[in-house]
Formats: structure tokens, C-alpha cells, sequence
């Protein structure tokens, strides 16, 4: 059998579980379709429903949508609009067509009327703000308990999404690597964030986020996203985390650079390090908090180390100086989405884990299992809003920070897939060794 034959089989099989589970019949997933902007005819970039990329590589046909009855093959309604404004895309002739029932609708009425009565049984699955989606007399729509159920079992990913992902990564440490040498080179962000989209011939909607394209002190803010165009004086750091799309998966990946040796160089092989040295703690049954912990102590054995905070990392941690420096979570799922689902979620039913205060933006609480694909990504910044709850703590080496602030922060992601005792997969890294080779 094909990984996509095992795939979809997998994918009929949670469904079946899911919509037992919660009493539905069947389901529709409709694929959605573009917003337009507030007193406007122009769409925003179309953002397929993950749950209907979760059945078929489908990411540009909006209107589409697929039926699943338990017992019977899925029916995907491929929406190809008789339409001469817009060019029509493409749906070339591949496997995931030989598993389904194919039918081509030039109207989402068709998938109505194709459906009947069926439709008063079926729970939809996606947005339904335009018409006539809108009006479809469904027995619900986004079910709680039919996503809960879905979303937990999201997590362990099948042979084929690890083969999108790993395509992905490579996508991504290619874009990855042009950015990097258009640092070097002594681009602007913006010509920085061009070379990345050219050098896998990206536009800029199709990659997974936006991508975070930091020179220098910009390094700090988390999610920057502004783009100067104007390189600045001096380009002394860079710190980019940018993804790629493949078949509907993403990529997430953190890269920090120094321009020259030194101080900031250190730091980054420091970070590094501790990054590697975490990934050798990641084995099924451990709790992905308990990760964050450990990761939080070799960032505080780091600020202890070059001489930013004062202390052993166990008091740095203990007393919460690691958390200014280090304020985001270690990690998330990934897959058909970037910050995939699932992370807080006990089980199937709906039950969460409580988030700890201490530790808020942490996006996976659950136990390592095999098949998971998740992020590890430790940073070190020096985020000024963070640290003014710290003024005047003579624990904090206040000169040090100010030689750090003008880099910014570090930040190395990659993505693991989680194998039998420790035997994990690093889909990043070895995505740069594989184009370096
Ligand atoms: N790129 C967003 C994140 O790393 O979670
Ligand atoms: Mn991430
Ligand atoms: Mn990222």
C-alpha cells in the first residue's frame, strides 16, 4: 500500500472513531473560500480548511469539499468555476484521485443538491459565512466534540505527512540559506525576505506565516514582520524564522547569524548547543512541560555562563529570570498547520490541561508519544518591556544586557518527528545537511 493509500485509510479511520464519538452520520468538510476586504471586491489570500487538506492535497480550490459516510468511499466535490475572469487552476491527475469518488461541481449548489437529505445528517466542517454554504441545513455546525475528537488524534502523523514535512524542510532550509547570504551580503529585510521567496520561487501568500526577517535589535520583538527596506549602517546579527509550504505541510524554522565573531557568535553556539542537548532528551512518555523546564535551566545556565544574570541556573530559574530572556513556549505541534492543534488537549473528549501561569504562551502540554511532530525552539532576548519588572535587581548584569540589546536575541527552531525510544528524526537539520551534501 502507498503512504497516501495508508494515509487516507488512517484519515477514514479517525473519522469513523470521531463521528461515532460524537453521534454525526457523516461529515462535510467544505475547503471554504476567500473573504473579501469591508466594502471591497478583493479577496484576501484563500487559506484552505486544514481539515479538508487533511483528506486530499487540495489547496487551491476553494469551494470544494468532501463527504465522508462511514462505510463508503469519500466523495470529494472539486469545485472548477465556469468562469472567464480568473484563470483556472489546475488539479493535475494524482494518486489521492484513485481513493476518493470524484465530482466535479461549477456551483456549490451542485454539492447540495448532489446530496439531498444526506446534507440534514452530515456535520459541517468549516467556515459558512457566504452563501449558499450559509443556508445549508446541516445537523450542525463545527461540532465541538466531532473537532475535539479529530484535533487529538491530529498529532501522531502518518508516513505520508512526515514525507510532505521532510519535503518542506528541504524547501524551507533552501529559502533558508539564500536569506542567509543576503545577509552576508548586507540586504535590506525586505531584499532579505525577497531572496527567501525567490530562491524557491514562493509568492508571498503561500508561505505558512509570516515570515520574521530581524536584523539586529529587531531580533527581539518575537514576531516581527515589519521589513525596512533599508539595510541598516551596520547589520551585526540576523535572526530569521520562516517556513515553506509542501503539499499543504509546513515548515517552521529558526536560524540565528553573527556577523563576525565574538560575543554574539558565542551566544548563538550557546544556544545551539543547548537546543541539541534538549533534543537528546526527547523520548516517548515524557511530559513536553517537562522539556520546557529542562529547557529553561540550560538558558539559565547560559545567562549564568556569560555573565548576564547572577546565580546557579537552578536560582535563576527558581527565582523566574530566565523567563524575561526566554518568555516564549519551547514548542507546538506542526503539520497541516503551523501551530497544529491538539497541544492541550488530555484526550478525545474535550479535556484540557491546565496551562501554568508561569509558563502561559507553552502551546504542548501533552506526553511525548511516537509520531508526534513537533518545534523546538529555546530563544534568549532581551525584550526591554519584559525586563522593566526587573529594574533595579542588581541579580541582573544590567551592562552585559546592554551589550546583548543592539543584537537583538537568538532563536534556533527546528522540527522533530519522535521515534522509538529517542530515536527521533530531525526533520531540519537534516534537511540542511541533505542540500549541503
Ligand atoms: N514561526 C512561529 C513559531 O515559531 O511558532
Ligand atoms: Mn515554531
Ligand atoms: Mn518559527
Amino acid at each position: 500500500m502507498s503512504s497516501y493509500a495508508q494515509h487516507i485509510a488512517t484519515v477514514q479511520a479517525r473519522f469513523d472513531a470521531a463521528l461515532a464519538a460524537s453521534g454525526f452520520d457523516s461529515a462535510l468538510v467544505y475547503a471554504g473560500q476567500p473573504r473579501v476586504a469591508f466594502l471591497d471586491d478583493n479577496p484576501a489570500p484563500y487559506k484552505v480548511n486544514p481539515l479538508f487538506k487533511y483528506w486530499v492535497p487540495v489547496i487551491q480550490s476553494p469551494k470544494s469539499a468532501v463527504y465522508y459516510e462511514p462505510g463508503s468511499k469519500p466523495i470529494v466535490f472539486l469545485h472548477q468555476p465556469r468562469d472567464f475572469w480568473h484563470a483556472h487552476v489546475d488539479v493535475p491527475h494524482e494518486e489521492w484521485q484513485n481513493h476518493v469518488e470524484l465530482v466535479v461541481v461549477d456551483a456549490p449548489e451542485k454539492i447540495a443538491s448532489y446530496l439531498g437529505s444526506k446534507l440534514e445528517r452530515s456535520a459541517f466542517l468549516g467556515e459558512n459565512f457566504a452563501e449558499p454554504v450559509a443556508s445549508w441545513k446541516t445537523a450542525a455546525v463545527n461540532p465541538q466534540a466531532l473537532i475535539d475528537h479529530l484535533h487529538f488524534h491530529r498529532a501522531i502523523k502518518t508516513s505520508w505527512e512526515v514525507e510532505n514535512m521532510r519535503q518542506a524542510n528541504l524547501l524551507a532550509a533552501t529559502a533558508h540559506n539564500a536569506a542567509r547570504d543576503a545577509f552576508f551580503a548586507g540586504k535590506s529585510e525586505l531584499e532579505i525576505h525577497a531572496a527567501y521567496l525567490a530562491a524557491i520561487n514562493f509568492r508571498e501568500s503561500e508561505v505558512p506565516y509570516n515570515s520574521i526577517v530581524a536584523l539586529n535589535e529587531h531580533g527581539a520583538v518575537l514576531h516581527y514582520d515589519v521589513y525596512q527596506t533599508q539595510a541598516p549602517q551596520e547589520s551585526r546579527s540576523f535572526l530569521i524564522d520562516a517556513g515553506a509550504l509542501y503539499r499543504g505541510y509546513c515548515a517552521d524554522i529558526t536560524r540565528t547569524y553573527a556577523r563576525t565573531d565574538g560575543f554574539f557568535a558565542d551566544l548563538i553556539k550557546a544556544v545551539d548547543q543547548a537546543q541539541q542537548d534538549l533534543l537528546s532528551e526527547i523520548k516517548p512518555g515524557i511530559n513536553y512541560y517537562q522539556l520546557h523546564v529542562s529547557q529553561h535551566l540550560k538558558i539559565a545556565q547560559i545567562l549564568s555562563d556569560f555573565d548576564l544574570v547572577k546565580g546557579s541556573a537552578e536560582s535563576i530559574y527558581e527565582q523566574g529570570y530566565s523567563s524575561p530572556f526566554f518568555p516564549h513556549g519551547l514548542g507546538h505541534f506542526i503539520g497541516l498547520q503551523v501551530h497544529d492543534v491538539g497541544g492541550h488537549q488530555r484526550n478525545d473528549r474535550g479535556d484540557m490541561y491546565d496551562r501554568d501561569p508561569r509558563h502561559p504562551f507553552l502551546r504542548l502540554l501533552r506526553d511525548v508519544e511516537v509520531g508526534q511532530v513537533f518545534t523546538i525552539e529555546p530563544g534568549l532576548y532581551v525584550v526591554d518591556q519584559l525586563l522593566e519588572d526587573f529594574a533595579g535587581n542588581n541579580d541582573f548584569n544590567w551592562q552585559r544586557i546592554d551589550e546583548l540589546r543592539p543584537y537583538g536575541g537568538v532563536r534556533i527552531e527546528d522540527s522533530v518527528v519522535v521515534g522509538e525510544n529517542g530515536n527521533n528524526e530531525n526533520l531540519t537539520r537534516d534537511a540542511f545537511a541533505q542540500i549541503e551534501s
